[in-house]
């Protein structure tokens, strides 16, 4: 009889030793296939049950743990299969919309962007999204050169090979073709490709998949062509990175071009030209969703015409002139098991519901968030419910109430911790708000010393948007902290642990879940980050409130790691003009003065920056366009601007390499002063600062792009 089916309690030495074989030899084997092929045969669920069942054993019979024992790894060893690319225009993500409201929300913002009048139609492009993969195709001379997927958006994988066996993926354009021009769009495979590929699968004895999407990505990611070859893969071309020369002025045209140059192109797109409009496309494709033959979790707009979309920007990494309406959340009822409580990086107690588990449009969910204490005495649910889960996008899964009738008589209230689940058991404070009243969220008190907040700091600083190093995860980061070897207590220690590991007998190659490879590529991945934008470095430190888009106005404002610094520490010292300063910047205001104050005020603070900016190279922030005639300078516009709005005046400004601060000081260089213009203007002529209207600012910028 097999071991697999003994309960832990029921199982005999002999059965307990072979059983922990089998799950190493499983639990390894499921690793890779979710690390390195991108194709998981099981659900999370299933894989965190064969890992506590290996833990439980493991604690019934200590002696037996094995030197293998999944327990001990950190994840899969990173796998370089790929070469990296750089993309030469970064590939971009969208922001969602989630209701009617949004999409008119969106539209209303464009209007008010560009200085629209309220109702003047905009045109604008409605389109399926696709639920796949992104390439970006590069061709030159109309010859296919290179594909890369989108990776984090600046850097990608090299899967040249694999595209070219794509038949839909053209490998010499038709027609009248730009010279270079990166087409872009979406691999992905229909639904009865997907089954009829699974049964192929299982009727070989071979590993299943769990969904179109994931084996479009799985098998894009082969390393051997003929093995992508073999998988019906198919590509929508809707976008586009580098253009040598544009063949076309609106997106409408833009995606016709494409057409005539030999790609597929989704039939359902069409223009309209209100936000009704748009609303109603999305009613039509989301009826049609059934039947399409593929996935799509959307719809995305666009805004037709590519001057105005060039006008529009982008904010952080999304487009201003696109949104995605993503498709309305699944439901599913479900038990909720127990409640967690998670600390997080500034020390907040969030209530996590553990569920179990169940399907919500095609994604496993096992876990819910329960915000607060507040949330769960609103939703009044206890241990043991019946719970309405759902989820929407990429958002995590949220609870919505519970089933009276469903209630066990065992059914258990959650006691919301006084102390942090920590090992120091520091007591929980409860905020204050404004109004003098006890806030909802609780915090752990102790800060520096409590193990979980500083760990969380540690898996900020090393995230995708902050110093993102690869091979450098939340699990590694853990592994690290608790290392007795190279211990990684705060971020400097980081850029110490090559040569930490150097000196020290013990190597981390001989670790267990660490091999010569797996070391090496991490350590040149640390190195790599060594050089790291003003920016990356600022959000990186976690400081409360400061975000990546202000981090990147902070980083903007001051140009340089000395001067920020300088500048934080002043601020934190109450130094009243440096807070002013500050204060000037747009988009900056008294909560996030507060917090970099507080933040440097704080000694252990003040030491780890010090500690981690002598180890890395802060380059300046990126002057947009230095040699613009604005460039470097601080300009306020103010009173009514008429051929623009405030917020693509502030844009233009910005990407001309000036400062835009909200309020006239001795540190002005330049006012842009419309019909209306009061206090500032006053306060500008009292200082002697130019002064100049619209028209001149158009013409003084006229020729800098
Ligand atoms: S446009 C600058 N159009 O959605 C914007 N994206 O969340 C470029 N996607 O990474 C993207 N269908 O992988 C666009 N019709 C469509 C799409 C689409 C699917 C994906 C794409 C992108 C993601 C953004």
């Amino acid at each position: 009889m097999s071991t697999a089916n003994i309960l832990v309690d029921e199982l005999t030495e002999d059965q307990a030793k072979q059983e922990l074989a089998r799950l190493a030899t499983e639990i390894a084997e499921h690793d890779r296939l979710y690390h390195a092929e991108d194709a998981p045969v099981i659900s999370d669920a299933e894989y965190d049950a064969l890992r506590r069942r290996n833990l439980a054993i493991e604690q019934a019979f200590p002696h037996l743990v094995r030197e293998d024992s999944p327990s001990r790894r950190v994840g899969a060893p990173p796998v370089e299969k790929f070469e990296k690319l750089r993309h030469r225009v970064p590939m971009l993500s969208l922001d969602n919309a989630f209701s009617d409201q949004d999409v008119v929300d969106f539209v209303a913002r464009i209007r008010r962007f560009l200085k629209l009048e309220q109702h003047a139609p905009v045109a604008m492009t409605a389109e399926p999204k696709i639920d796949g993969l992104s390439l970006s195709l590069r061709y030159e001379g109309g010859r296919l050169v290179s594909a890369a997927t989108r990776g984090d958006g600046q850097v990608g994988e090299n899967v040249t090979a694999n595209a070219r066996v794509v038949a839909d993926i053209p490998k010499v354009l038709a027609g009248n073709f730009p010279d270079v021009i990166e087409v872009r769009g979406e691999v992905y495979m229909t639904q009865r490709d997907f089954l009829a590929l699974n049964a192929r699968q299982e009727a070989q004895g071979k590993q299943t998949y769990v969904n179109p999407r994931n084996t479009a990505a799985g098998s894009l990611r082969q390393l051997d062509p003929a093995m992508t070859a073999a998988r019906p893969l198919k590509f929508f071309a809707y976008a586009w990175g580098e253009v040598s020369e544009m063949p076309a002025s609106t997106q409408t045209e833009m995606v016709d071009a494409l057409k005539r140059y030999g790609f597929r192109t989704n039939e359902l797109m069409c223009r309209c030209e209100t936000a009704q409009e748009l609303l109603e496309h999305y009613h039509a494709i989301e009826e049609q969703r059934a039947s399409l033959g593929y996935d799509i979790d959307g719809v995305v707009y666009k805004v037709d015409d590519l001057a105005l979309q060039q006008r529009l920007g982008f904010v952080s990494r999304n487009p201003r002139w696109a949104i995605a309406h993503k498709f309305p959340a699944e439901k599913a009822f479900t038990i909720l098991r127990g409640i967690d409580i998670q600390v997080g990086r500034t020390g907040a107690l969030t209530p996590v519901a553990r569920l179990e588990p169940v399907t919500v449009g095609g994604v496993v969910v096992t876990n819910a968030t329960l915000h607060n204490a507040e949330e769960i005495e609103r939703l009044g649910v206890k241990i043991g419910d019946t719970v309405i889960v759902q989820r929407a996008g990429d958002v995590i899964p949220q609870i919505l109430g519970y089933v009276e009738e469903r209630r066990p008589a065992d059914a258990r209230a959650f006691q919301f911790p006084t102390v942090c689940p920590c090992e120091l058991k520091t007591p929980v404070m409860r905020e204050g708000t404004a109004g003098g009243g006890e806030g909802v969220v609780r915090r752990c008190s102790g800060e520096f010393a409590c193990p979980f907040q500083r760990i969380e700091h540690l898996r900020h600083f090393v995230s995708r948007r902050a110093f993102d190093i690869e091979g450098l995860g939340e699990k590694q980061i853990e592994f690290f902290f608790r290392d007795p070897d190279i211990p990684v207590k705060s971020p400097a220690d980081i850029f110490t642990l090559a040569e930490r590991d150097a000196q020290n007998l013990k190597k981390l190659r001989d670790k267990e879940g660490w091999g010569e490879l797996s070391a090496k590529n991490l350590f040149a991945a640390i190195e790599a980050r060594r050089t790291i934008p003003l920016e990356r470095m600022i959000y990186g430190l976690g400081i409360r409130h400061v975000g990546e888009r202000t981090a990147t106005t902070l980083a903007r404002a001051y140009g340089n790691w000395k001067d920020f610094h300088d500048a934080a520490l002043a601020v934190s010292r109450g130094d009243l003009s440096a807070r002013e300063e500050m204060d000037a910047l747009d988009d900056i205001g008294g909560a996030v003065i507060d917090a970099v104050a507080t933040y440097f005020g704080e000694e252990h603070n003040r030491k780890l920056v010090e500690a981690l900016a002598s180890q890395v190279n802060v380059e300046e922030a990126e002057r947009p366009a230095a040699d613009s005639v604005v460039a470097g300078k601080t300009i306020v516009f103010t009173g009514a601007l008429e051929r623009m709005s405030r917020d693509e005046a502030k844009d233009m400004a910005e990407r001309l390499g000036a400062k835009v601060a909200g309020s006239v000081s001795s540190r002005t260089d330049l006012v842009v002063a419309g019909p209306g213009a009061g206090s500032k203007l006053k306060k500008a002529s009292e200082l002697g600062i130019e002064v100049i209207d619209e028209d001149a600012w158009f013409q003084r910028i006229a020729g800098s792009s």
